[in-house]
């Protein structure tokens, strides 16, 4: 039988979420506009959830965290992107880079790092993805090459989020081509490494307040203490349980964007006169608003459960995190979009701040995995799941069983 999970916020949790409400109010709304125009990176902001200990978060307290978990993360993430989705994603890709060395770090990586993550002083990025291996993670060409005393890197990295601020780099390379399970492993790459490099900072439809980057590594040497874990060929698991971690976090940001792009809508049309009336009076306007609220909601709950499942280390967190991922996500890109259409041809122009919501929504369905890929995930998991226990087969007559069998083990070659 399912687990159930049980949603309960701590005050530790709560407190967190207000002091990210009053962050939010303070510095991302008056803001957030500007960086978006400018593509400039809103320091004031990430000093301030700094000093406020938010950066802490997900880490544990013996490595300087407060250990509030993935919760805890969430709910932080959405009350930031509520008023900024761009910085919601800016505060989330420092628990994606950092992630790696709490699910795959020793000791002695943890202790090097975590603490900086927790004060705010060691930004992060999480280098996966390249120009020819977005969605197939496991196809990267990046090198690392074994050589006395360490690793030498070579090669690209596409869309590293946060990539030209990071001081930490959690980059994924190929250290045994021949190896089909064991082929990539994990490096902590340090910004001041020499051989590290931006490339390009790219020009993006939105979320244009965090640089995403393409980030280079020419004859980047790497002591063996950097390789994460110790040991070479654990890099795509570490990658996949990370991404499991993660994804609560991007989906918090979506349901972030789509209950502030909700909130806009909601104002907009009470002030918002046609044929005499706030067009929150029309029913279609009023059908449009109900709709956007059940799924921001029902993708809230979505989000706090998985988030739940992965602190309580639950063993189907991979379909949960895909789930929440790819709804949430879903949800944001529509709420986003009707909000657009609420604001009519003042939603098209960038005088509102609601043009902002819809394209920083876009990105959401195709970063940290793209929702193709999430439905993969979760189908694997189902049909996985469905061989463990057949329902199908408790419930049918012993004729049809045997032609059901026939077919069943057809569906499973
Ligand atoms: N946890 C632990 N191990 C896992 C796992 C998980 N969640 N998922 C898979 N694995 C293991 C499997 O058990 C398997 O192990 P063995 O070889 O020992 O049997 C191995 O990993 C390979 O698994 P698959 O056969 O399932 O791998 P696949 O090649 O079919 O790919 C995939 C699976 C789900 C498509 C995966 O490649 C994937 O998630 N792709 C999307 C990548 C992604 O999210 N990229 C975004 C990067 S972050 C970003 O967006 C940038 C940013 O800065 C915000």
């Amino acid at each position: 039988m399912m687990e159930l999970p049980n949603v309960t916020f701590t005050p530790a949790q709560l407190r967190w979420r207000q002091i990210a409400h009053e962050i939010a109010r303070k510095y991302l709304l008056p803001q957030a506009a500007k960086h978006d125009r400018h593509a400039s990176y809103n320091d004031d902001a990430f000093r301030a959830a700094a000093e406020a200990g938010l950066l802490g978060l997900w880490i544990p307290k013996e490595y300087g965290g407060s250990a509030d978990g993935i919760l805890g993360l969430s709910l932080v993430v959405e009350e930031l992107s509520k008023a900024d989705p761009a910085f919601g994603v800016a505060f989330a890709v420092n628990a994606l880079g950092s992630i790696p060395v709490i699910v795959g770090g020793t000791e002695e990586q943890k202790r090097r790092y975590l603490p900086r993550v927790a004060r705010g002083e060691c930004s992060c990025a999480f280098a996966l993805s390249e120009k020819f291996a977005g969605s197939d993670a496991g196809g990267l060409s990046v090198q690392a090459r074994k050589m006395d005393g360490g690793w030498l890197v070579n090669g690209e990295k596409k869309w590293t989020t946060n990539g030209s601020r990071a001081d930490l780099i959690t980059l994924f390379a190929v250290t045994d081509p021949t190896s089909k399970s064991r082929r990539i492993s994990a490096f902590l790459v340090e910004k001041t490494d020499p051989g590290f490099f931006i490339k390009k900072v790219e020009d993006k439809m939105g979320i244009r307040m965090v640089p995403v980057c393409e980030t280079g590594y020419k004859n980047v040497h790497l002591s063996d203490d950097r390789l994460l874990g110790g040991q070479p060929g654990l890099g795509f698991k570490h990658s996949m349980m990370t991404l499991d971690w993660a994804r609560p976090g991007v989906a918090a940001q979506a349901v972030g964007t789509a209950a502030g792009a909700l909130e806009l809508a909601v104002t907009y049309a009470q002030k918002r006169k046609q044929f005499g009336q706030p067009i929150s009076s029309f029913q279609m306007i009023q059908g449009m608003l109900a709709d956007m609220a059940m799924k921001t909601e029902a993708a809230r709950w979505l989000v706090y459960t998985a988030a739940q499942m992965a602190d309580n280390g639950t063993r189907h967190i991979s379909k949960y995190a895909a789930m929440c991922k790819c709804f949430a996500t879903d949800t944001a890109m529509q709420v986003a979009t009707d909000a657009v259409q609420i604001f009519g041809g003042y939603g098209y122009m960038e005088d509102y701040p609601i043009a902002k919501f819809m394209r920083d929504a876009k990105i959401l369905q195709i970063y940290e995995g793209t929702n193709q890929v999430q439905r993969m995930v979760i189908a694997r998991h189902l049909i996985k799941e469905a061989m463990e226990f057949d329902y199908l087969n408790e419930q049918i007559p012993t004729e049809t069983q045997e032609t059901y069998g026939a077919e069943y083990e057809i569906v499973n070659v």
